[in-house]
């Protein structure tokens, strides 16, 4: 099984690129964007080492008791290897570890592959957020708010 690494200044670029792989249709997080979210209080994250530096990579925040996901993403040629998985359990775990209580994220309506991997990690739907990703094509998708304990 892989190990992950946390995720810090030097691992912003590997994130970045994940990213720029992972998103099919949607804006592409910057290195800039994506360091000025790990630089917020309470910002964490973990890489999954791969090819051209990280298979996949979570960034997360916690705030007070509650922690939000903001992105979770694998490389395509990576995914179904459990690695997603694997970095949202890392994730959870370090929000425990900070005294979460809940954990939140957004996933759009039509992201089947996000949808199975968080209901399969104890997520529900608790909310919705109307028209709230844009699509380069086609109508706007909801988002759905999902949440679990901790
Ligand atoms: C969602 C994503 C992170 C999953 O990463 P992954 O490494 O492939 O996920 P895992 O291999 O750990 O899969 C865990 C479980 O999720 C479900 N799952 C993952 N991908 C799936 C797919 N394409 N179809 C159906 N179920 C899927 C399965 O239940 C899977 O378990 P199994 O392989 O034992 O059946 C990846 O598809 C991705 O990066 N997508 C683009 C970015 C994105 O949408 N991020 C989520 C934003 S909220």
């Amino acid at each position: 099984m892989i190990d992950l690494i946390p995720l810090g200044e030097a691992g912003v670029d590997a994130a970045a690129a994940v990213h720029g792989a992972a998103v099919q249709d949607g804006e592409r997080w910057s290195r800039a964007a994506i360091a000025t979210l790990l630089a917020m209080p309470g910002a964490f994250g973990f890489l999954a080492p791969g090819k051209y530096g990280s298979a996949g990579f979570i960034l997360a925040r916690v705030v007070a008791d509650e922690a939000e996901i903001f992105y979770l993403a694998v490389r395509p040629e990576a995914r179904r290897n459990g690695i997603g998985r694997r970095l949202f359990a890392a994730a959870l775990g370090e929000a425990g570890r900070r005294g979460c209580r809940r954990l939140y994220l957004e996933v759009a309506e039509d992201n089947l592959p996000a949808h199975a991997l968080y209901s399969g990690a104890g997520l529900a739907a608790v909310g919705r957020r109307a028209g709230y990703y844009r699509r380069s094509a086609g109508p706007a998708v909801d988002a759905l708010v999902m949440a679990r304990d901790i």
